[in-house]
């Protein structure tokens, strides 16, 4: 199962939801991945994971310089990270020219074996959250019961989400 936590408005919860939706799924006895791919990569900071310390991060997977499995950080908190780095922008935008630039992340997570893989997104409906949402099993999207800009995002990423339904197809042998 995929869970992708994702909204256009900014600051309404996505990385505390994911986080929270992650670790409590660990606690439950599932093994659980948290992946961050968001540029700003607030999930993998507020994980207190050091940057200095990587080999890789999601940025080398999006690139297919390495293998999905090479950035994943072991048991933080009971979970498996992959992490972000601020590099991630780049990368956005080198994708934005190649032919299957939406389905990118699903293919890479598709070689993963986790009972659960919970995906942070930035606050926008760019490339990044698109590949999130093609990979998407369960979307989660916060809204504060006051908060009209998020009710909006929400109706926005509907039609996304909508748009995207062809892209959810299975994935060809190859
Ligand atoms: N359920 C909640 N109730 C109150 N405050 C919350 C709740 N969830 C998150 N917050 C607070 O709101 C702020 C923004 O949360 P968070 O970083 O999770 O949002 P975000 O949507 O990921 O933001 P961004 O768009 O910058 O990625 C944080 O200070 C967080 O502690
Ligand atoms: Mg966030």
């Amino acid at each position: 199962m995929i869970c992708v936590c994702a909204q256009q408005k900014g600051g309404v919860g996505k990385t505390t939801s994911a986080i929270n939706v992650a670790v409590l799924l660990a606690q439950a006895g599932r093994r659980v991945l948290a992946v961050d791919v968001d540029p700003q990569f607030a999930l993998t900071r507020r994980l207190g994971i050091e940057l200095n310390a990587l080999k890789a991060t999601v940025v080398d997977v999006l690139a297919g310089w390495v293998d999905p499995d090479e950035p994943i950080v072991s048991d933080v908190y009971g979970i498996d990270v992959m992490p972000a780095t601020r590099e991630l922008a780049g990368v956005e935008l080198a994708l934005a020219g190649e032919v299957g630039r939406e389905s990118v992340l699903r293919a890479a997570l598709d070689s993963l074996d986790y009972d659960a893989i919970v995906i942070d997104t930035p606050s926008n409906l760019g490339l990044l959250t698109v590949n999130a949402l093609v990979a998407a099993d369960v979307v989660v999207a916060p809204v504060a019961a006051d908060d009209e800009g998020a009710a909006q995002g929400v109706a926005e990423l509907r039609g996304t989400i909508a748009k995207l339904g062809r892209l959810r197809q299975p994935l060809p042998d190859l």
